[in-house]
């Protein structure tokens, strides 16, 4: 595999943040964040390095689930600005080399969407068939209820017209119906309607739920997403869908398209996820080895999204029970940090105790694994939650741009944490001038995965280090080789590696300065500190490092 092209397939190392523009900078001091705050806000992006912007849904809403519930997919919430707005934004992001994508939440629409409220006016409506009815339906599986504390079927009776409706979520977000091709065609319009604005694509919400929960079946699903990659490769070549899929490895690897890459680009890697949390809590690498070595290679032209927090609970479904409890046990023993039975309702670093060294490896960890790294707003300053914010809003805070805030001249939409993680404490001005900050560390990680194309094209292997609490593996491509290791314990250690075809390299520390010489048997002795990581370019001895790496163009 030659890696030229690389920006033809971007998002194969592209560095995605995730940001709600509600919460991220007021433009103008109402208290809620917005469209020309936010492009205030570009260079900080751009200078931190990432090259994605992923908004969380932004439409107008009646905001019963922050945004995932909308009553009309082609503007901008009022509240967040104007289209004008999100145009000029769109261009500042662009002229900054930020490409944008943006939630498609087309599984469901709020009970208050213009559609629904036709489709439910009678069963005779036009539109009665965009949604999911049913006079009898079947008794509920309780595995299928995603908000446990709410909910209790995902059917509800309509009073009007005396039948039931699905919503695979809440209530008020009423199913929309992909069997019907009137609804297949105007998720077609809405995706043409945004990119032709600019969006270079869509994380796809609730992917599974959106092909499967229709009426009637639709005799293959995938087909569908199929259907909309190709309208979005026809219209613009390389705009992507980034899926929302927490389904088993097996299941998962289906709607990359089999063997073809032809549906979702990527994939969120739910299982590595959880079980780098399962890592993480034990100080033993083996749950997270087992899961990269167990997942599946994507089609060429796919690729795996990691992540270790997002907007939503750190949801650890795909453990089990005695895992999960280790997990809460670990970082959120308290009944009001857990949520659903399932998860937590917290940031990184108050898991972590605010243990700097720690944080910093984790999201070592996180660059470093083969794949698109995916961060969260706020996690690039080491942000805490609010836990007096209800469920999952806890983690979705305001910003913190300085000692006081700065997220607004106004008060705030949402409340403002208190204690060790306040913004005196955690907050972007203060770490840009300090070199040892979490923000710098960012910085550092996002330069060198981005000048490491190994580490998300390559092949790679997981090594055996001989040491139960070490992570190490190496990235292969064209010839380039980079090694990785991360000491998930708080002692140090010297792991012994047999690097097989780097007999006589040396190995460059990326990160800090350090070379290492693999001896004539193919072994080298990688010392590290307490929660201690390194990022090795090998080279052999005639090559200066940075001419042994892989070339992306
Ligand atoms: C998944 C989203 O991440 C979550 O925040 C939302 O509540 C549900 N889908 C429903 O849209």
């Amino acid at each position: 595999m030659r890696l030229t092209y690389t920006s033809d397939v971007w998002y194969k190392n592209a560095v995605v943040y995730c940001l709600d523009v509600e919460t991220f900078k007021d433009g103008n001091g109402d208290g809620v964040g917005d469209f020309r705050g936010l492009t205030q806000q570009i260079d900080y992006l751009a200078r931190l390095g990432v090259t994605c912007l992923w908004l969380m849904p932004f439409f107008p809403t009646p905001n019963r689930d922050d945004g995932y519930d909308i009553t009309d997919f082609y503007r901008v919430d009022p509240r967040l600005g104007t289209l004008g707005d999100f145009v000029e934004f769109m261009r500042t992001a662009h002229d900054r080399g930020l490409r944008v994508i943006a939630d498609l939440v087309v599984n469901h629409t709020s009970d208050q969407h213009p559609w629904f409220v036709e489709a439910r006016s009678s069963r005779e409506s036009p539109m009665r068939d965009w949604y999911v009815w049913s006079d009898a339906p079947e008794p509920d599986d309780p595995a299928q209820i995603v908000f446990p504390d709410k909910e209790n079927s995902v059917w509800q009776y309509d009073e009007g017209s005396e039948q039931y409706y699905l919503h695979s979520f809440y209530r008020h977000q009423p199913d929309l119906n992909v069997g019907n091709p009137e609804v297949r065609d105007e998720i077609a319009r809405i995706l043409g309607f945004w990119m032709e604005l600019g969006l270079a694509g869509f994380r796809v919400d609730a992917v599974p739920f959106l092909i499967e929960n229709v009426n009637p079946k639709l005799a293959n699903p995938h087909e569908f997403l199929a259907d909309l990659r190709a309208f979005m490769t026809r219209r613009k070549g390389g705009s992507i869908l980034l899926g929302e899929v927490n389904v088993p490895y097996q299941d998962l690897i289906s709607y990359f398209g089999d063997g073809l890459g032809d549906q979702l680009s990527m994939c969120f890697d739910f299982i590595g996820m959880q079980n780098a949390w399962l890592s993480m809590a034990r100080n033993d690498a083996t749950p997270l080895a087992r899961a990269l070595r167990e997942r599946p290679q994507p089609p060429k032209d796919c690729q795996w999204a990691m992540f270790l927090r997002n907007h939503d609970e750190l949801t650890l479904d795909k453990l089990t029970e005695e895992e999960r409890q280790e997990v809460f046990e670990a970082f959120g023993p308290r009944a009001d940090m857990q949520i659903y039975g399932r998860g937590l309702r917290r940031r990184l670093p108050t898991m972590f105790g605010g243990d700097l060294r720690r944080i910093k490896m984790a999201y070592s960890l996180l660059f470093s694994l083969p794949g698109t790294p995916v961060i969260f707003y706020g996690e690039e300053i080491g942000m805490g939650e609010n836990l007096d914010e209800e469920g999952r809003m806890a983690v979705r805070i305001p910003m913190q741009w300085s000692a006081d805030g700065g997220f607004t001249q106004g008060s705030p939409v949402r409340e403002i944490p208190e204690g060790s993680f306040a913004p005196d404490r955690v907050n972007v001005a203060d770490q840009k001038r300090d070199v040892n900050s979490l923000l710098r560390w960012f910085q550092l990680l996002i330069e060198r995965y981005r000048e490491c194309p190994e580490l998300a094209w390559g092949r790679h292997t997981v090594l055996e280090t001989g040491h139960r609490a070490v992570l190490a593996h190496r990235c292969d491509a064209d010839g380039a080789t980079v090694v990785v290791t991360h000491n998930l314990c708080d002692t140090a250690r010297d792991v012994e590696l047999t690097l097989a075809g780097l007999a006589g390299y040396h190995l460059t520390d990326l990160l800090v300065d350090g070379t290492l010489e693999v001896s004539a048997d193919g072994s080298v002795r990688v010392p590290l500190d307490p929660h201690g990581c390194r990022w090795l370019r090998a080279s052999p001895p005639e090559i200066p490092p940075e001419d042994a790496s892989v070339k992306a163009q």
